[in-house]
């Protein structure tokens, strides 16, 4: 290994000098700017992932690399030597291999005609030499996993898969110094991808330097060195795989904060904090039976209508229980109303800020106040200041944004109200929350502090049941889910077994 090459920290090689330095790369087209000066780097025997959503430029980057664009500005330079390409010949000659998004095999001919069009080797006599080209083809379709494929085959009678792999192996056979990849796997078959990959690793190995564009973004964490995200065509992050996780990939390419990742939490499954035996309200609820366990957070999923409000109201004491019984802690709990389900340490954010009670012209301490007035009722005319510090506190801990909290609550954003009727629920100390639609219409930002927030508190032991119609939701955030279908309970997932698809299924379950 030549002394100017480093070890980068994912274990690739970086040479001294960059394979190719792209440097202020822009493209318009007819006036609609596409790339916004684009900076890259791209090193011999080094896997970039090129991330981004439709539209955000990947391609057209791809394009004016290899030739078949030309950037309105900005210059690249192959191995320290400034180029200028005029066509994708040009590319090809200079060792640029692009294995485009859209297939372009010619259906007639064979397989191996397709892998050496253009450049059919030719006998002594100047014959085109079949068994030549056969046998070497044979060889590159073994090379990049496709060996299964006959050369003699007409491609078109292939399947797009199939396809996608003699385009693949058609870039492999010249030999490329940057080979370009783009969406390579989306016909491709698991175990297809699996050889791929290995051919990928392969031709790292020999010093090749890849760009790999996918939507998979478990591939590009599992192949790549290094993470090249573009946003509406500018370069927005760079990151190495073992630093990163999908949520943080997908905040780059939206522009979107990262919500909640999910982390377990170590729950003790016989601390049962609250129990449900064959509920019934005799009207929208009927047999259910579910436990939660103390720190748990337990999601309750369903369809308009499936009786997630109306299970909460019952723990809540709002709505009476028909038949069936429950448990706080072991003991039976009947709640006949709020306060009572309120003083068992049972607390209630309702679905909907604006029927959540709150006071929308009092102030925010005021609003924040309200449920636990009982607990500061001995001291509330004597302590103002011990009150007021402790709603400080809390309206500081949860990052509600406000001037001061004598303003009104009204005169804060729908995420910010969200939250405060959070500070006044968790200063109420309670043992089990119940929350209904938690972020329903709140902007995503906020939405991450609330989840960071219910997280924190179950962490701290408290017990959650939060009813949700997002699936994001539940699975950002839930050990398991129990799933109501038209008031039955249809299914309770473990935190394994969770997925849109699973959950989805039991929620459209006719009983
Ligand atoms: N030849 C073209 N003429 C006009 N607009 C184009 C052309 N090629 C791409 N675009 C536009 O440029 C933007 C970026 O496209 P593209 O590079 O294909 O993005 P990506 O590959 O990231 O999905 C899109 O808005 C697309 O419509
Ligand atoms: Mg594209």
């Amino acid at each position: 290994m030549p002394s100017n090459i480093v070890e980068n920290a994912t274990g690739a090689s970086r040479a001294g000098q960059p394979l190719v330095r792209a440097r202020g790369v822009a493209k318009a087209f007819s006036g609609n700017a596409v790339l916004h000066s684009v900076d890259l780097d791209l090193y011999p025997g080094e896997v970039v992932g090129l991330l981004g959503e439709n539209g955000a430029g990947k391609s057209t980057l791809m394009h004016i690399l290899s030739g078949g664009l030309v950037a309105d500005s900005g210059t690249i330079d192959l191995a320290g030597e400034p180029v200028r390409f005029g066509n994708v010949s040009d590319g090809i000659s200079a060792g640029i291999s692009f294995v485009h998004q859209e297939l372009s095999v010619v259906g007639a001919l064979s397989v191996a005609e397709n892998l050496y069009l253009g450049r059919f080797p030719r006998t002594p006599l100047g014959f085109v030499d079949k068994v030549l080209m056969r046998a070497s083809s044979k060889a590159l379709l073994e090379r990049v996993g496709a060996g299964a494929l006959d050369p003699a085959r007409e491609a078109g009678s292939l399947r797009a898969g199939e396809q996608q792999l003699i385009e693949i192996a058609k870039a492999a056979g010249r030999q490329p110094r940057l080979l370009i990849l783009d969406e390579p796997t989306s016909s491709l078959t698991p175990h297809e991808v699996e050889s791929f990959f290995s051919y990928v690793r392969n031709a790292r190995e020999a010093g090749t330097a890849i760009i790999f564009i996918t939507h998979r973004l478990e591939e590009a964490l599992g192949l790549c060195d290094r993470l090249v995200v573009l946003r509406n065509g500018a370069i927005v992050s760079e990151r190495k795989p073992a630093e990163t996780s999908r949520e943080q990939l997908i905040a780059d390419m939206t522009g979107k904060p990262a919500i909640y990742d999910y982390k377990p939490r170590a729950i003790d499954e016989n601390a049962v904090a609250l129990s449900l035996r064959n509920v019934s309200d005799g009207v929208h609820i009927e047999d259910i039976s579910l436990e939660v366990r103390r720190g748990e957070v337990l999601g309750l999923f369903g369809l308009v209508g499936a009786g997630r409000t109306e299970l909460l109201d019952v723990i809540h004491g709002v709505r009476p229980l028909k038949s069936g019984y429950l448990t706080l802690n072991k003991r039976t709990f009947s709640p006949r109303d709020p306060s009572e389900a309120v003083k068992s340490g049972v607390v209630l954010v309702p679905e909907g800020r604006k029927t959540a009670g709150i006071l929308p012209q009092h102030s925010v301490r005021d609003n924040a106040a309200i449920s636990s007035l009982r607990r500061f009722a001995s001291r509330f005319f004597s302590d103002r200041s011990g009150e007021a510090s402790r709603i400080a506190a809390f309206t500081k801990s949860l990052g509600i944004r406000m001037a001061n909290d004598m303003q009104p609550i009204s005169t804060l954003s729908g995420g910010n109200q969200q939250k405060v009727i959070f500070a006044r629920a968790l200063m109420a100390e309670p043992q089990l929350l119940l929350l209904d639609e938690p972020t329903h219409g709140v902007d995503v930002g906020a939405k991450a502090d609330l989840y960071t927030i219910i997280a924190q508190a179950a962490e701290r032991g408290l017990t959650v049941l939060m009813a949700s119609s997002e699936v994001p939701e539940i699975l950002a955030l839930c050990d398991r889910v129990a799933v109501l279908s038209k008031g039955r309970l249809a299914g309770i997932l473990e935190r394994s077994e969770m997925s849109e698809d699973r959950i989805l299924t039991l929620a459209f379950r006719e009983h």
